[in-house]
């Protein structure tokens, strides 16, 4: 795949997730061979007003290279203003979310409901591509509803905006996060003639053996991982030596957990201090931990401790206890 500072032959992504892929845990991603990241996406709206939190979300550093800024909103003139604003942080692409399924997002126009306006959506995407002199690529959804699938005549659409890259997450709006994603339909959008953009597949990839067969079935140019990665972030090694060497590497054990899952903890607590750094480490710990047996008691500890000290020491105890897991 190539485009702009890109250049990379079935690159895995880091997908963007709000309240996940903060610089913290990106840093272990990375660190694992994530070759593509995308930050939480960043109100347009809030961009064009200034807001410091919103300015701080895009906040990219060199070493995470090549970074996309993801942003999203529901009006033409504030997104191309936007994107103009993301472009002054020098990301290496700026990434258009028309995929968030989110009540007060969809409300207001924004995220998947672009789908049902891919007037807006197409034009948004053109003038954008248009305003930037990074390229700038395109996250979405395969429609609204089960009855509006609309994907590949998107996709179709998208194709003379000047848009480089097509991340499609295999399930409708009204799906959430439930059932499957449903791969089948990039049987339909790679055999879309004279494709210009490439194509990356998103939804439910959890394992290298996932990952290749993507690439293999489907044909298409990259792949995005999203909740595989929390609590898991050595996937991308994983994945890479298995769909680049064929080589299918061991789940890490427990104390290697340990260890990852601790330099995590120091890395947020670093960045955001020791109570929110902390904090933030409990969605991460649940899938770190998953599956030990006997877990619960420890687990309830981990999940409630809000002192840097007492999560060091708790994870010290899970290395001692599941060691040999
Ligand atoms: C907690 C969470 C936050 C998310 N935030 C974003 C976001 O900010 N932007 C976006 O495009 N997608 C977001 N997503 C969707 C993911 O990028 C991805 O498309 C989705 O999780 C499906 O991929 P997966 O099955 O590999 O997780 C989010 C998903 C989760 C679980």
């Amino acid at each position: 795949m190539k485009f702009g500072s890109i250049d990379i032959d079935r690159p895995v992504y880091l997908a963007p997730m709000e309240d996940v892929t903060d610089i913290p845990f990106r840093k272990l991603c990375k660190k694992f061979g994530a070759d593509i990241m995308i930050t939480e996406f960043v109100s347009s709206d809030a961009l064009i007003r200034n807001v410091q939190k919103t300015i701080d979300k895009m906040k990219i550093l060199d070493y995470e290279r090549p970074i996309g800024v993801q942003i999203y909103g529901h009006d033409h003139d504030t997104m191309v203003e936007a994107a103009k604003i993301v472009e002054t942080v020098k990301p290496d692409f700026i990434d258009l979310n028309f995929g968030c399924p989110v009540k007060k997002i969809v409300k207001r126009g924004a995220g998947s409901a672009m789908l049902k306006t891919p007037d807006l959506l197409v034009k948004i995407a053109k003038d954008v591509a248009k305003a930037v002199k990074i390229p700038v690529t395109v996250k979405t959804r395969i429609g609204w509803s089960e009855n509006s699938i609309n994907i590949v005549d998107v996709v179709k659409r998208l194709q003379d905006t000047g848009i480089k890259v097509i991340t499609i997450h295999a399930r409708t709006r009204e799906q959430m996060y439930s059932g499957k994603a449903d791969w089948s339909i990039f049987e339909k959008i790679t055999a879309i003639p004279n494709l210009k953009t490439y194509i990356v597949g998103n939804g439910d990839i959890t394992s290298p053996e996932s990952a290749l067969e993507k690439f293999e079935k489907y044909k298409i140019d990259g792949i995005m991982i999203g909740r595989g990665a929390i609590g898991a972030p050595w996937i991308f090694r994983n994945v890479a030596k298995y769909i680049r060497e064929g080589i299918l590497l061991q789940e890490p054990s427990v104390k290697e957990k340990v260890a990852i899952a601790k330099e995590h903890l120091n890395e947020n607590v670093k960045f955001y201090g020791e109570r929110v750094g902390v904090l933030l480490m409990r969605r991460h710990y649940v899938n770190y931990f998953k599956g030990l047996p006997n877990f619960r008691e420890t687990k309830i500890k981990l999940l409630t401790s809000p002192s840097l000290e007492e999560n060091i020491n708790l994870l010290d105890f899970i290395a001692e206890k599941w060691g040999n897991n």
